[in-house]
């Protein structure tokens, strides 16, 4: 008889946190999810990864089993980063490599703003430092009516042909795949919306990042293609840039082979963090 896996819960502060522990015996990854969707997407990392690493997958609140806190109106990406500096103090971590993939990077710069020293090293996936433009943020508030007028079904299918490489859109699998991880509440849509128009630029920091980063990208990115990336890699000290090619935004899906052969030699490289056993 097979037994559904039970997912832990962190309950830390004004957060209940449903999150993946590969229970691996190396130091902590924490994986922060894009939008619109949940820890579930990194199954790939917690099963190619988790055993020589510890990876966290959280989802975050509005997300997967995460209750979102208060109002979608009033949500902003320093909550999230909230929510994840909750979490690293519930398992008792005060540092760890932090992987994030698009909206997973906007969380990940507010929380370096927020507490630096929680962030021992970076992974920044498919993603950019940039501010939402005026045409972006008009884009984010139509989504949010349509949501609120009809729910996410619709925008979840016009999202997904833009998420993944062109190429992949002809594999049925993948596409029902990633419209099953964007099921998500509602409410976690509406209150990722609003964070994401109203998130900071956080071009002006990346000069000041001290931890060793790696930059990866899908070349065939069309949500923060590879233009952007190599901008960023070249705006954090010592900062290195791999382009995978053949893969879209959801690279750590699209092709986890080449994806862990992006990371690992970064997080080899890393070694134990000072403290760890
Ligand atoms: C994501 O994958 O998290 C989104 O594409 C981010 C965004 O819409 O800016």
């Amino acid at each position: 008889m097979r037994y559904a896996r039970i997912m832990p819960i962190a309950k830390a502060g004004r957060f209940e946190l449903h999150y993946r522990d590969s229970g691996g015996s190396g130091p902590p990854l924490v994986f922060l999810h894009g939008f619109p969707l949940s820890g579930s997407m990194w199954a790939p990392q917690i099963e190619g990864l988790g055993s020589r690493w510890r990876v966290l997958a959280p989802d975050l609140p509005g997300f997967g089993g995460s209750p979102l806190p208060g109002e979608p109106s009033a949500w902003r990406m320093d909550d999230y980063a909230e929510a994840v500096r909750a979490f690293l103090s519930h398992l008792g971590l005060e540092r760890a490599v932090v992987v994030g993939l698009s909206m997973g990077g906007y969380v990940a710069f507010s929380l370096l703003r927020q507490a630096p020293s929680t962030v021992s090293a970076l992974v920044l996936v498919d993603t950019r430092a940039e501010a939402d433009s005026e045409e972006a943020r008009r884009g984010r508030e139509a989504q949010q009516e349509e949501v609120r007028a009809s729910g996410t079904d619709a925008l979840a299918r016009r999202l997904v042909e833009r998420i993944l490489a062109p190429s992949r859109l002809e594999d049925e699998e993948m596409v029902e795949e990633v419209l099953s991880l964007m099921k998500q509440p509602a409410e976690g849509y509406l209150a990722a919306l609003e964070a994401m128009k109203r998130r900071p630029d956080s071009t002006p920091d990346l000069g000041r990042i001290q931890v060793p980063t790696l930059v990866v990208v899908g070349e065939e990115d069309v949500l923060t293609p590879p233009p952007l990336a190599r901008a960023m890699a070249e705006a954090i000290p010592g900062a290195r840039l791999a382009v995978l090619p053949g893969a879209g935004h959801l690279a750590n899906l699209e092709d986890v082979g080449a994806f862990h052969d992006a990371l690992t030699p970064f997080l080899e490289e890393l070694g134990a963090p000072p403290g760890f056993r």
